[in-house]
């Protein structure tokens, strides 16, 4: 096979008994039986006991002694069948076992710093030494699984004829939504390129090109907070396709998942997936990309509380907000009052609720809650009907304006899921599903001016075009769609404007004057004026995708080298200091930075 190896670890059966081999790996673990030394050596396959008897061969035996775990070395042996009592079933090659006649250390290892099959190993400690982590069987499924979907991801394209083509990672800033990571230029002076927070101007400046079928495994860039499923670069599958529809990409999109997971996990996914428009998911779920594989829906009760004697909710109705609550069946047994106050203080802190009201009905007891006592009868009986309220049960309530009161209700229902283990009951179903009709743009009170929901280039609905003309933002909606997977937003995508004079007016609802228009995105204004075609496209995050088919907690676990939740690769140091002279090439003042 290799001047260093005959065969690998994984593959030696009992047929191969009495056969000279040489094998090549680390030394995983080493036993002393009475001078007989026993180690597993390991490669990228798998596992194969090598043992070093001192009758036979006493020089090498005698060097085995010296062996340590992760120093790599070859050896050259004889298969030997192993007897019935020593058989290891665990290990596909539990069978036989290589007596060794030569070893050879190609390399000592110091001892590492935690132990590699230690599964409670800080985090921060395997990022540090991350290329010893990766030495994991754990991490080596990890990132096999995601070369299987990114195969799959190349034949399925290149099957429907499209071509992968790279795009600029040096770049001008395209709004995601995010802060650009900013490259200073040397060449010219106080300019700087933005690194593409994703490749959204030129895929759609390939459909100009008139290359119809785009894909590309992409590597983007996000100055943001991070989380467990965002890192600051991440990969995304990115697709554009020109005279297409809402329905073609969705359909290309199922097609792929189906692909993906066949291949990846050998599951048939059912398609087409389910539609929900956002108004639905909001409503019903409290979130854009909500989990159904429980179902829990909020319900609406502003109508009980129109005439209401209870202040707070009757303010609330008075200035056409919305009382929504959700039923927690069973939860009683789970919450303390306790719990229940620190629950309120969460929405409080986290979504800026006012409050999160809540009736608690015991098994055997009497409805405990802070609000109940400004009910009336009528108010009371109505809420337990609409909510199927029963012994055991406790109600949550959510009064604010509809997309508040959803979205706390939303982060309770999850949260309620979780504590009545509806997730782990769910097993190892996976519920896909597109959110579809999203509004094209929301008021951002904080910078006092409307904002895409998406990014800038998404089209309106035709429908709806007129609202966007008369500067009626609000209700107007994009063909703009979301795929999700068990409550976690996989991709998401739209049809484009494609015409001048609408990107021109999508600016300007922006905010974006025509100075700066022409100033950020001439380039793409200009493109549109020389016959763009009708197109579209979306991103699916391919780091989330294989978290979710690894089963893993965090993208972290399905990345080679990840930075952690400062930014911070605790590997290379990345990011560091650079040297006064750099800055000075770089037409940069060096400053002294204060750190926090
Ligand atoms: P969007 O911003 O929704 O769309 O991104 C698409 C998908 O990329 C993944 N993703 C991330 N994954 C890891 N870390 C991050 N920081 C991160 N940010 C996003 C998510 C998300 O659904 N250009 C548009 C797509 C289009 O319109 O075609 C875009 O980037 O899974
Ligand atoms: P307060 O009058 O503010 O003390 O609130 C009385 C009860 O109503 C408390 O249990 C609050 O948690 C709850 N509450 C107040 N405002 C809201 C709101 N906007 N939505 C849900 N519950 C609320």
């Amino acid at each position: 096979m290799s001047a260093y190896r005959s065969h690998l670890c994984h593959q030696l059966r009992p047929e191969d008994a009495g056969q000279s081999v040489t094998l090549a790996g680390w030394v995983g673990s080493r036993r002393d039986h009475g001078g007989v030394i026993f180690i597993d050596l390991r490669d990228r396959e798998g596992i194969t006991q090598v043992v070093f008897r001192p009758e036979e061969h006493a020089e090498i035996a005698k060097a085995s002694h010296a062996l340590r775990s992760e120093d790599v070395i070859m050896i050259a042996g004889r298969v030997e069948k192993r007897s019935e009592a020593t058989v290891n079933p665990n290990l596909a090659t539990g069978g036989v076992e290589v007596v060794a006649t030569s070893l050879t250390v190609l390399n000592k290892s110091e001892v590492p710093p935690f132990p590699l099959d230690d599964p409670a190993v800080h985090e921060d400690l395997r990022l540090q030494y991350r290329y010893l982590d990766l030495r994991t069987p754990h991490m080596h499924k990890n990132l096999r699984l995601r070369h299987r979907v990114t195969k799959a991801t190349r034949d399925y394209f290149d099957e429907q004829g499209f071509l992968e083509i790279e795009t600029p990672i040096l770049s001008n800033p395209t709004p995601e939504g995010a802060r650009d990571f900013l490259v200073p230029s040397r060449m010219q002076a106080g300019s700087f390129y933005a690194l593409p927070q994703a490749p959204q101007q030129y895929k759609q400046l390939l459909q100009v090109g008139g290359l119809e079928k785009y894909f590309q495994i992409a590597r983007c860039f996000r100055d943001e907070d991070l989380r467990a499923d965002r890192q600051p670069e991440f990969t995304q599958i990115d697709v554009e396709a020109s005279f297409v529809d809402d329905t073609d990409i969705q359909t290309l999109t199922e097609g792929l998942l189906k692909r993906i997971f066949k291949e990846a996990r050998a599951v048939e996914i059912p398609t087409p997936f389910p539609r929900l428009t956002y108004r639905d998911a909001m409503d019903r779920f409290g979130s854009d990309k909500p989990d159904l594989r429980f179902a829990m829906e909020l319900v609406d009760l502003t109508d009980i509380f129109l005439e209401s004697q209870f202040k707070v909710f009757r303010s609330i109705v008075d200035s056409k907000g919305v009382i929504r609550a959700l039923n927690a069946k069973g939860a009683a047994a789970l919450l303390s009052k306790e719990q229940l106050k620190k629950w309120e203080e969460w929405v409080k802190t986290e979504f800026g609720a006012k409050g999160l009201a809540y009736i608690k009905w015991s098994a055997g007891g009497e409805w405990e809650s802070p609000i109940v006592k400004f009910f009336s009868e009528a108010e009371k009986q109505a809420l337990a009907e609409r909510l199927q309220f029963a012994e055991g049960d406790v109600l949550f309530f959510g009064a604010a304006n509809w997309h508040n009161a959803c979205e706390v209700l939303g982060r309770v229902r999850l949260r309620c899921a979780d504590l009545l283990g509806l997730i782990n009951a769910a097993g190892d179903v996976l519920n896909f599903l597109w959110v579809v009709d999203f509004p094209l743009l929301q008021f951002a009170p904080e910078e006092n001016k409307w904002v895409a929901v998406h990014h800038p280039f998404t089209r309106p609905k035709v429908e709806d075009v007129s609202l966007l003309e008369r500067g009626e933002y609000d209700p107007v909606r994009a063909v703009a769609y979301d795929v999700v997977l068990n409550g976690v937003e996989l991709g998401g995508g739209s049809i484009r404007i494609h015409e001048r004079e609408l990107q021109a007016k999508m600016f300007e609802a922006l905010g974006i004057g025509p100075g700066e228009q022409q100033h950020k995105f001439g380039h793409i204004l200009k493109a549109f004026s020389f016959g763009a075609p009708p197109h579209g496209g979306i991103a699916l995050g391919l780091d989330r995708l294989v978290m979710l088919i690894a089963g893993a907690e965090s993208i972290r676990e399905v990345i080679a080298f990840p930075k952690n939740n400062r930014g911070a690769d605790l590997m290379s140091h990345s990011p560091s200091e650079v040297e006064p002279k750099q800055w000075r090439e770089l037409h940069l003042q060096p400053q002294v930075i204060v750190k926090k």
